[in-house]
């Protein structure tokens, strides 16, 4: 999925210039790699939306992200940041493209089994990905993501229309060595460059 051609500062700006790209970050502690996300994409000219769960601001505080994006940081479905209209809806309705790094082993139960209830998963329930490409980065230790029910439902989430990039194989948190690990920054957005139609 990743190209390669999407890396050059040029046609990174290209794709991601003016568009808003959602990025939802959940609780795994690869955590930190979603600020150079978030950085890489700010630098691109994209307007960048940060959506974490209760459990990712454990390791990183949204004051990191709102201060790499330049806004607020939605943590909460109860707390209207921006709109008079239900968040959720209008977060979901405006992004170009939607990408969960890292995306925890519980974030992807909770995709494949269609709820509803933090705010990730909220706002991906109403996004139509006929129109908006959502881009899952697995991020877990080899044996949760080995386990039967994370593969079964990462299939699920395949043949639902999400697309994914990674996870890699190597040195893990735990220290472990194995497969689990979160893609590499550089290589979600490239991957999400591709996904976004040029
Ligand atoms: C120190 C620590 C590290 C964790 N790392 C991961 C991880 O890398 N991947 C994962 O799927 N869960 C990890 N977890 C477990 C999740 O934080 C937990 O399942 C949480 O409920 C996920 O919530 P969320 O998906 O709503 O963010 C970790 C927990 C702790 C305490």
């Amino acid at each position: 999925m990743t190209d390669d051609a999407t890396l050059d500062p040029g046609r990174l700006a290209e794709r991601f210039g003016d568009r808003r790209v959602v990025v939802c970050v959940t609780g795994g502690i690869a955590v930190y790699k979603a600020a150079t996300i978030v950085s890489r994409l700010a630098q691109a000219g994209a307007d960048v939306r940060v959506i974490m769960t209760e459990p990712a601001t454990r390791f990183v505080t949204p004051l990191t992200f709102q201060a790499l994006s330049g806004r607020p940081v939605y943590t909460s479905p109860w707390q209207h940041i921006e709109s008079d209209d239900p968040q959720h809806i209008s977060l979901a309705a405006s992004a170009d493209a939607v990408v969960v790094a890292p995306c925890t082993m519980d974030c992807l139960a909770r995709l494949a089994t269609g709820r509803a209830d933090d705010m990730v998963s909220l706002v991906l329930s109403a996004v139509d990905r006929e129109t908006t490409p959502v881009l899952l980065a697995p991020a877990m230790n080899e044996v949760m993501w080995s386990q039967p029910a994370t593969q079964r439902n990462v299939r699920m989430l395949h043949d639902d229309g999400y697309a994914f990039v990674g996870p890699a194989e190597g040195w893990q948190a735990c220290r472990r060595v194995g497969p689990g690990r979160m893609a590499e920054p550089e290589e979600i957005v490239s991957a999400l460059a591709g996904l976004i139609a040029g």
